[in-house]
């Protein structure tokens, strides 16, 4: 008996696995590497509690072999397409590996008997609206092909936990950083400033603005959640109150990169690329109910993020 990470050598799985071993749970990380890498789970190999499984979700028929050898507690569903500016000229990759994905996890959980399901959601379902973010704002109309895959993944999830009794939370993250991130506006920039150091191009005005939460703030929350909300379909919002823009983000790396006087140039428009959602705040009335608070400001966790990829 255990728990499968889906995407489990990834950014994010990689940490929920430290936390779930950390607190005595036995893991099982799925992953096929194709994001993900074995150089974020090294340190777990010759833990008896881990053990890592290279495989690809879209083949089912595998999957139902994983699941008729091994007795799950719960899965934690993150594996997915991560990268948001790929699916947008390729929105197959979000079907398979954002959609598909699920679905091929919630019918080995039907199949199995796995009655307990943790999905990895986005703000990207959510579209644009001016309105800070609750779990009820509605109507949900996302504007990339990630978060159509994220939004029909949740609403699959819905009927199968109520057809089957599979009791399952949906998690909605805003943008995660830390350690082990691979892509993303910090890496841009520090790519960006480490070849140029005298000027930085920005996609859009510059004033796009978004929560960010620190990873470990991130996986907390998850196993937070999980463990306090106990409803047959839970849907929270997992997040910082605070916001910062992109061209404050631009201001703290130059600091820790230790460049003065660097002329940022904008590429101009509300948004860096079609499908990005360029404002949004959330309201997190929900999950500080159940009591749960981030450490971290997003400020603190760009700077937190920004010196370990210096570091490196
Ligand atoms: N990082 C963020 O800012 C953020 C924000 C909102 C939601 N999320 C969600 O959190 C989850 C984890 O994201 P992350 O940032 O750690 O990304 P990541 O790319 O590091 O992790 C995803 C993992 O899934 C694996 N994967 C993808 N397709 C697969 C397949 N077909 N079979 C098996 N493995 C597959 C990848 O190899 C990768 O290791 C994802 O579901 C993502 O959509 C992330």
């Amino acid at each position: 008996m255990g728990i499968l990470i889906t995407g489990g050598a990834g950014f994010i799985g990689s940490h929920l696995a430290d936390l779930l071993i950390a607190q005595k749970y036995d893991v099982i990380a799925l992953d096929n590497l194709s994001l993900g890498t074995k150089e974020n789970i090294r340190h777990l190999f010759n833990n008896k509690k881990f053990r890592f499984i290279q495989k690809d979700l879209r083949h089912l028929d595998e999957l139902k072999n994983i699941f008729r050898e091994n007795q799950f507690d719960a899965v934690f569903h993150l594996a997915a397409n991560s990268d948001i500016r790929d699916s947008a000229i390729n929105p197959g990759i979000d079907l398979e590996n954002t959609f598909m994905t699920t679905w091929n996890v919630l019918e080995c959980c039907r199949l199995f008997e796995v009655d307990r399901f943790v999905f990895a959601s986005s703000s990207a379902v959510y579209g644009k609206t001016t309105r800070a973010l609750t779990e009820e704002t509605g109507p949900l109309c996302p504007v990339s092909y990630y978060g159509a895959g994220k939004l029909a993944a949740e609403s699959f999830i819905s009927a199968y936990a109520f057809m089957n009794n599979i009791r399952s939370w949906i998690i909605r993250f805003p943008n995660v950083v830390g350690e082990r991130a691979t892509h993303g506006v910090l890496h841009d920039f520090i790519q960006k400033l480490k070849s140029d150091p005298k000027q930085l191009i920005i996609l859009g005005d510059g004033n796009q603005k978004k929560p960010y939460v620190y990873v470990r703030d991130l996986v907390e929350a998850i196993l937070y959640v999980y463990q306090k909300a106990d409803a047959l379909l839970n849907c929270y919002n997992i997040g910082v109150d605070d916001q910062i823009s992109v061209k404050d983000i631009a201001k703290i790396i130059c600091e820790e990169m230790l460049l003065e006087d660097v002329v940022f140039t904008y590429t101009g428009g509300e948004t860096g690329w079609k499908g990005d959602v360029s404002r949004y705040q959330y309201n997190l009335k929900k999950i500080n109910s159940l009591g749960w608070k981030a450490e971290y400001s997003s400020g603190e966790a760009v700077r937190l993020a920004v010196r370990s990829i210096l570091s490196k």
